[in-house]
């Protein structure tokens, strides 16, 4: 199991759930600096914990890093992109280098992530993905629609990344998650139906179960985001982050 984003709070929990008898590898910026992470997940019964560094923004690097680790490893099961960065909207409105910064971790990375994982694993016959799309994606907002402009074209590449994987063997599962109480969101108030890193783990677990290819947490912002699809845009345009 490879988790890409080796930090992250969600990515971890997902592990954890996951880890038990498993080989796991966090690969992430300054990997040697993941001691607690690898600690932990040997706790939750990993059977070995690997760390490999890497920079999702170094997307020359994408190919040898992935293609290392799969010959270092031999066959991965699961991979999770949770790697990404909220950014800060107002500087990304006055400064084009940071917002296309933003829109090339959290779009145009994932893409080469996604595109060089989904070959390893089409050449395996199997494998699981699991990339995290946002509410933000669905309608987005002018409070932050710089972050919400690159899980929109996120959320529609692994939409046809899904479906040309069908047949494959391999899974591509789309996660719709809304507002995260945890430290990508920290000191922000809580957006209606709020969440937790702790279930949205459990969600990713189940939609790996049931092979799903798109889990919404809380499941309630499905129905509610068709609804907001409806909304006027003067109305729209007022909707807070
Ligand atoms: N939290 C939310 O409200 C929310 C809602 C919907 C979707 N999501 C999505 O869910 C995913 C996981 O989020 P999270 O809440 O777990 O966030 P998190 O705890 O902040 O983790 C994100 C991780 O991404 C890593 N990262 C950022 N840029 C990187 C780069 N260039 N190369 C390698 N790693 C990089 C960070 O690593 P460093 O430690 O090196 O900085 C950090 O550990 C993200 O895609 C996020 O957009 C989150």
């Amino acid at each position: 199991m490879l988790l890409l984003g080796g930090r992250s709070e969600i990515g971890l929990e997902v592990v954890r759930r996951l880890a038990p008898g498993r080989t796991v590898i966090l690969a992430a910026r300054r990997s040697g600096e993941l001691d607690a992470e690898c600690a932990a997940l040997a706790v939750a019964g990993a059977s070995a914990v690997h760390t490999v560094e890497f920079d999702a923004d170094d997307t020359a690097t994408h190919a040898a890093v992935l293609e290392k680790i799969s010959a270092d490893h031999g066959r991965i099961g699961i991979v999770i992109l949770a790697f990404g960065i909220l950014g800060q909207q107002g500087r990304a409105e006055r400064d084009p280098a940071y917002a296309t910064a933003i829109v090339h971790t959290d779009f145009v990375a994932q893409v080469s992530v996604l595109t060089t994982m989904a070959q390893l694993l089409r050449a395996q016959g199997e494998g699981q993905l699991v990339v995290f799309s946002s509410v933000a994606g669905r309608r987005v907002r002018r409070a932050n629609y710089v972050y919400g402009s690159a899980k929109a074209g996120l959320d529609g590449f692994a939409s046809g990344l899904t479906d040309a994987l069908h047949g494959s063997g391999v899974q591509l599962l789309v996660v719709v998650s809304g507002f995260v109480i945890g430290g990508m969101t920290a000191g922000m108030a809580p957006a209606p139906f709020a969440t937790t890193p702790d279930r949205v783990a459990d969600a990713v677990v189940g939609g790996l179960r049931r092979r799903a290819s798109r889990v919404w947490v809380p499941r309630i912002l499905r129905p509610v985001f068709a609804a907001l699809h409806f909304l006027p845009q003067s109305v729209w345009r007022r909707m807070p982050r």
